[in-house]
C-alpha cells in the first residue's frame, strides 16, 4: 500500500494538518514498511548466516514499533480528532525510495543495502513528528521521540554492522 492510499487528498501538499487518525495510519504503515524492508535482506541476503540474523533482528524491532505506534495511539483516545502539521511529501518519499530499492537489478550488495538502510533510518520521520505531536500530545510525542531515537541506534548498528563483515565476500540472492 503506498502513503498516497493512506491520506489521498494531502498529498499534493507538503505539509499538512492531518488528524492524528490518520497519522497513527501513515506512522504504522512506516514501521510495517521498515520491517518488511529488513524481512526482504534476511532474505536476499539468506546465504550470509550474519546478515540474515542481522536483517531478522531489525525486523523484529520494527514490529515491535508498528505494535508500540498502535498501543500509543490507542491510550490517546478522544485526542485522535485533534491535527497536527505533518511533511507528508516526506512521508511518501519514504514509501517511493523503499519501492525503487527492491526494484533495482541486479540486487543490491550487502554494502549497498546497508548503505541506504542507515539512510532511512536517518531520515525517519518520527523526529520531525515526534517534535509536532508536542503540543497536541506529549506522551505520544515523546513515545514517536524514542522511536526516533531508535531509529538512530539502528543507523548505528548498521554502520558497525558493515564495519565488522566483509560485505564483499557475500553474493545477494535473487528474491522477490
Ligand atoms: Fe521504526
Amino acid at each position: 500500500m503506498s502513503i498516497a492510499h493512506i491520506i489521498a487528498e494531502e498529498t499534493q501538499y507538503s505539509n499538512v494538518k492531518l488528524p492524528l487518525s490518520k497519522l497513527k495510519t501513515a506512522l504504522t504503515h512506516i514501521e510495517r514498511l521498515m520491517a518488511e524492508h529488513y524481512e526482504w535482506l534476511a532474505l536476499v541476503f539468506s546465504t550470509n548466516a550474519h546478515a540474515t540474523k542481522f536483517f531478522a533482528d531489525m525486523a523484529r524491532a520494527e514490529r515491535e514499533h508498528e505494535r508500540l505506534v498502535e498501543l500509543g495511539f490507542r491510550l490517546a483516545g478522544e485526542r485522535l480528532d485533534l491535527t497536527v502539521c505533518v511533511d507528508v511529501l516526506d512521508l511518501r518519499d519514504t514509501f517511493a525510495e523503499v519501492s525503487r530499492f527492491r526494484s533495482i537489478t541486479p540486487r543490491p550488495t550487502l554494502k549497498e543495502a546497508l548503505d541506504f538502510s542507515r539512510d532511512l533510518e536517518k531520515h525517519a520521520a518520527e523526529e520531525h513528528l515526534g517534535t509536532a505531536l508536542a503540543s497536541v500530545d506529549p506522551s505520544l510525542s515523546d513515545l514517536i521521540q524514542r522511536l526516533g531515537s531508535d531509529d538512530l541506534h539502528h543507523a548505528k548498528a548498521l554502520r558497525t554492522f558493515g564495519e565488522h563483515h566483509r560485505p564483499e565476500a557475500h553474493i545477494a540472492l535473487s528474491v522477490n
